[in-house]
């Protein structure tokens, strides 16, 4: 059985437990509600609470998603129940037993919950890290098709991950986040998984490429595959992973899947495969074989530069560390998103690191909450960011 799917069964099992729970609770609740039954008859309150039930069975047909939201109704709900057990289990105040079964509190917080968790995706914040390095690194001072120049100083990296697109942004938008990113003046971008999902149409992810064709750095822009743009979730696949491959060719993005790329500047960068993809992927030790017989330059030679592993996933960072890489960037966690998921990935190490930056020994470690959001457009853990980090002295 695959992680994912342990994964999955794990957080099946979580809202059921939270579900019984909640049952529990509201029951106890209920039963010390109706002790004074003469001042308020639980008819009219049991239909209306049915009435309310059902008016969730809609997210059933919309979208599978609807989990999440009715996962943090229950949440508010249970923590509702308790403040009512412990401050209002006495409470004749009609009005307040009417609030009380047609569910409004934990119906509008769930809604300022989402409204709010809305309003973070359409505020794309600029995360910057500093990685110190003894290797010498030059910054790009010049860059055309013939020739390259260098100068003293940090060279520059821009990452972004997880923008599912078009589920925060549209067109538009994602051109004002391209432009943005274009005045950094980066050396190097690279998109580190998961541009594009199963939600995403053969239209919107040509699109979305197209877009992202227009990001400029001096010495080139670079993708790696996340599990979910080559579309293996969807069961209608309406595109396959070749076909997104030739749009990013096409789009003058260099598609870097197990490969590594030396750069004049002291950079070495190494694309890995997606850790979940089927057909396997090389090791590290095995990349940087690959990359001396590529590059022409002894295993010595290529540890001189700053070693940069792109790995969508935050998992086996161990071999990273092993094979000697200086730094390791990847996505996927999204932070998170739905508070309080990221608690239990953190809890339960799904992740080598769940957000932020990590210095592990010799291998600094950068996982990014990415540009956009999975199903939704919703975030109720971490920002929507994009990431500059500055490699040098
Ligand atoms: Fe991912």
């Amino acid at each position: 059985m695959n992680f994912g799917l342990i994964l999955w069964y794990a957080i099946l099992i979580i809202i059921l437990v939270l579900l019984i729970l909640y049952f529990y609770i509201r029951f106890k609740a209920s039963v010390i509600f109706f002790v004074d039954k003469d001042k308020f008859f639980p008819l009219p309150g049991f239909i209306i609470k049915l009435v309310c039930a059902f008016l969730f069975l809609p997210f059933l047909f919309f979208t599978y998603k609807w989990i999440f939201y009715f996962g943090m109704f229950v949440i508010f709900q249970m923590l509702f129940d308790l403040v009512v057990m412990t401050f209002f289990a006495n409470s004749k105040k009609r009005w307040f037993h009417i609030l009380y079964h047609i569910f409004a509190v934990p119906l509008i917080l769930t809604a300022v919950f989402f409204i709010l968790g809305y309003v973070n995706t359409q505020n794309i914040t600029r995360k910057e890290y500093e990685v110190l390095s003894e290797k010498e690194v030059l910054a790009v001072s010049d860059a055309s098709r013939t020739f390259t120049t260098y100068e003293e100083g940090s060279s520059k990296l821009v990452m972004i991950a997880d923008l599912h697109y078009p589920t925060t942004l549209n067109e538009e938008k994602l051109k004002e986040v391209v432009d943005r990113i274009n005045k950094e003046d980066a050396d190097i971008i690279v998109l580190c998984g998961d541009m594009t999902d199963e939600d995403t149409s053969k239209e919107k992810m040509l699109e979305c490429i197209r877009v992202l064709g227009e990001l400029d750095a001096k010495l080139g822009v670079f993708f790696v595959w996340g599990n979910h743009d080559d579309n293996r979730y969807n069961s209608a696949p309406t595109y396959e992973k070749a076909e997104v491959y030739e749009a990013y060719k096409n789009n003058g993005i260099y598609v870097l899947e197990d490969e590594a790329v030396l750069f004049g500047n002291g950079i070495l960068l190494v694309g890995r495969k997606d850790y979940s993809d089927e057909s396997g992927r090389k090791s590290m030790e095995e990349l940087l074989k690959d990359a001396s017989v590529k590059t022409g330059r002894s295993l010595e030679e290529l540890y001189e530069n700053v070693i940069v592993v792109a790995d969508h996933e935050p998992k086996e960072y161990a071999q990273d560390k092993a094979a000697g890489c200086d730094i390791v960037i990847s996505g996927h966690t999204h932070d998170g998103q739905i508070w309080p998921l990221g608690l239990f990935s953190t809890l339960f190490k799904m992740n080598d690191l769940t957000y932020g930056m990590k210095q592990d020994e010799g291998l600094t470690q950068i996982v990014t909450s990415g540009l956009g959001t999975w199903g939704f457009p919703v975030r109720t853990a971490g920002r929507c960011e994009y990431v500059v980090i500055n490699i040098g002295e």
